[in-house]
C-alpha cells in the first residue's frame, strides 16, 4: 500500500529505527508475558511499546518515503524493508488514518493497514474511506480525539458472528502530516480471551460463594431451632447437631479443595521434579481408600507393575490427591456390591495412553499433554456405576460441575474433584481420558510420563 504524496519525506529522519525496533521488541515481550499471565508487568509494557512504536511510526511517516512500509524497494538501501517486514509481522493490527477537516467524515481514510489489520477489517492493500470500514461510532469517536484532540483515547471494538471477538482499540495522534493533515496511529488488541478469562473468574467466585453459602444457611438455620422451639427436645438436638457436623464438614472439605486448587493453579507452569514411584503411591492412596469400599460393600482390585519401574518426576502428594479424588468418584458413584479397578501400566505412547481401552464406551480425551513424551506409565481407575451421559463428558472438569441428579444425599461433593485431576496432571505433563456410558461404568485414564531411567527399565523389562 504506497503512502501518499503528502506523506512524501521532508528530511532523512534516522531516530524512528531505535523507537520502531523497541516497540516491536516490547510488543514481542507482552506477547511472551501473556503467555505466562504477568498481567500487571504486561499492561505497564503494552503501554511503553506502543508510545516508543508510534513515536517510531510518527518519524518515520514525516521522514520517510511510502514504498519503504510496504516492502517496495527503496532507494536508499536503508533499514526500510525490515521496518516494513516488522511492522506487517506484528501480530496486533495496526492503522495510519489521515484526515483534514473535522467536520469532513469522508474525509477521514485509512492510509496504512498492517497484515494483521487488513485481515481484521477484510480490506486489500489500498487505502479507503474510514468508515466504510469501521463503523463503530465510539472506535470514531476515539480515532477523532487522537486526530483532532492530540491525545490518545482508547474504546472496546466488538466483532459480532460465530467468531466473535473483543478487541481494544488504541488510537493515539502522530501529529501532522507534511501536508497538514492530521495523522493518528490505531492500534488493536485482541482482549477476547481475557474477557473469557475474567468471565470464568467472576463466574468462579459466584459459584464458591454460593456453595458456601448453602450449608452456611443450614448452620445457621439449625442454630436458630436450637434456641427456639428444639431447646428442650433431647431427640431433636442430637438429629441436629449431626447435620450440622456434617454440615460443618462440607464446609471444610470445600476449603480444603478450593485451597489446593489455587495452590495447584500457583505453580502449575513449573514442573514437579521429585522421584515418585507411582506404584507406591497408588498403592497407598488405594490403602487409605479401603475402609470406605468395606463400608460400602464395593471391592477394590488393583493391579500394579513392581517398585522401581513406574518411577516419574512428580509431586507425591498431589499424585496421592489424583489417585484419593478419581477412586473416591469409582466408589460413590458404583453401586452396592460393586468392583472398583485400579490398573498401572507402563511404556504406552501417548496415543496409545489416549486410545482408550473399551470400545463400546464414548471416550473424550478431558487432557493431553503439549509435547509428547516417549512413554507413560497409565493409570486406569474403572467403576461399575450409572456411568455419565455423553453431553456431560466435556463438563466434567469444569470447577463446580456436578451432574444433575447426582447432587444431593451421601453422594454431594464439592464438584471440584475431578478440576484438581486435571490441572494436577496438567503440572505433569500428562493427560487425562474419560470412557463412559449410561449403565456401563466409567474409566478414568491419568498417563503421566515416565523418567528416562524408568523406560530403560522397562523397555529391559519386557
Ligand atoms: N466414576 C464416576 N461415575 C459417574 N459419575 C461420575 C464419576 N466421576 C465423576 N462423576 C461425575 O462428575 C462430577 C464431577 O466430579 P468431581 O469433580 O469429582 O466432583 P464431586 O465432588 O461431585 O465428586 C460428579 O459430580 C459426578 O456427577
Ligand atoms: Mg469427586
Amino acid at each position: 500500500m504506497p503512502l501518499p504524496e503528502p506523506l512524501a519525506p521532508r528530511r532523512p529522519e534516522r531516530l524512528w529505527w531505535p523507537l520502531a525496533a523497541a516497540g516491536g521488541a516490547g510488543l514481542a515481550a507482552v506477547a511472551v508475558l501473556a503467555a505466562t499471565g504477568r498481567a500487571e508487568l504486561m499492561a505497564s509494557l503494552t503501554a511503553l511499546a506502543f508510545v516508543a512504536l508510534s513515536a517510531g511510526l510518527a518519524l518515520f511517516l514525516t521522514g520517510r518515503q511510502g514504498p519503504a512500509l510496504t516492502g517496495e524497494p527503496a532507494q536508499d538501501a536503508g533499514p526500510q524493508a525490515p521496518f516494513a517486514e516488522v511492522v506487517d509481522g506484528l501480530p496486533d493490527p495496526l492503522l495510519v488514518v489521515s484526515a483534514m477537516e473535522a467536520d469532513d467524515l469522508t474525509g477521514r481514510r485509512y492510509i496504512f493497514a498492517n497484515r494483521s489489520a487488513r485481515e481484521l477489517l477484510r480490506v486489500g492493500p489500498s487505502q479507503g474511506l474510514l468508515i466504510s470500514v469501521i463503523r463503530d461510532p465510539q472506535v470514531l469517536e476515539a480515532i477523532d480525539e487522537a486526530l483532532f484532540g492530540g491525545i490518545a483515547a482508547e474504546s472496546v471494538y466488538e466483532i459480532a458472528g460465530v467468531q466473535a471477538r473483543v478487541l481494544r482499540a488504541q488510537a493515539r495522534p502522530l501529529g501532522a502530516g507534511p501536508d497538514g493533515s492530521r495523522l493518528a496511529l490505531v492500534a488493536f488488541r485482541d482482549e477476547t480471551e481475557l474477557r473469557r478469562v475474567e468471565r470464568t473468574r467472576v463466574d468462579f467466585l459466584a459459584n464458591a460463594s454460593h456453595e458456601l453459602r448453602t450449608p452456611l444457611a443450614s448452620l445457621s438455620g439449625f442454630i436458630e431451632t436450637l434456641r427456639g422451639h428444639a431447646r428442650e427436645d433431647e431427640g431433636a438436638r442430637d438429629r441436629f447437631l449431626g447435620i450440622m457436623q456434617a454440615q460443618a464438614e462440607r464446609m471444610s472439605r470445600l476449603i480444603d479443595d478450593l485451597m489446593s486448587l489455587s495452590r495447584i493453579e500457583l505453580n502449575e507452569h513449573v514442573a514437579p521434579d521429585d522421584d515418585v514411584d507411582l506404584s507406591c503411591a497408588v498403592r497407598d492412596a488405594v490403602d487409605a481408600a479401603a475402609p470406605l469400599a468395606r463400608a460400602r460393600g464395593v471391592r477394590l482390585d488393583s493391579t500394579l507393575p513392581e517398585r522401581g519401574l513406574a518411577c516419574i518426576a512428580g509431586d507425591r502428594d498431589q499424585i496421592i490427591q489424583v489417585v484419593q479424588n478419581l477412586v473416591d468418584n469409582a466408589l460413590k458413584y458404583s453401586p452396592d456390591g460393586g468392583a472398583v479397578s485400579i490398573a498401572l501400566t507402563c511404556g504406552a505412547t501417548a496415543a496409545q495412553a489416549s486410545a482408550g481401552e473399551r470400545s463400546d464406551l464414548t471416550r473424550l480425551s478431558l487432557l493431553s499433554p503439549d509435547h509428547a513424551a516417549e512413554a507413560y506409565a497409565v493409570l486406569r481407575i474403572s467403576d461399575q456405576g450409572a456411568g455419565i451421559a455423553r453431553e456431560h463428558l466435556p463438563r466434567l472438569t469444569e470447577r463446580f460441575y456436578r451432574v444433575e441428579g447426582q447432587k444431593s444425599g451421601e453422594r454431594a461433593g464439592t464438584g471440584l474433584g475431578l478440576a484438581i485431576v486435571k490441572h494436577i496432571a496438567n503440572r505433569h505433563r500428562g493427560g487425562l481420558l474419560v470412557e463412559s456410558g449410561e449403565g456401563r461404568g466409567t474409566t478414568f485414564t491419568v498417563y503421566l510420563p515416565l523418567r528416562a531411567r524408568a523406560q530403560a527399565a522397562v523397555a529391559k523389562a519386557s
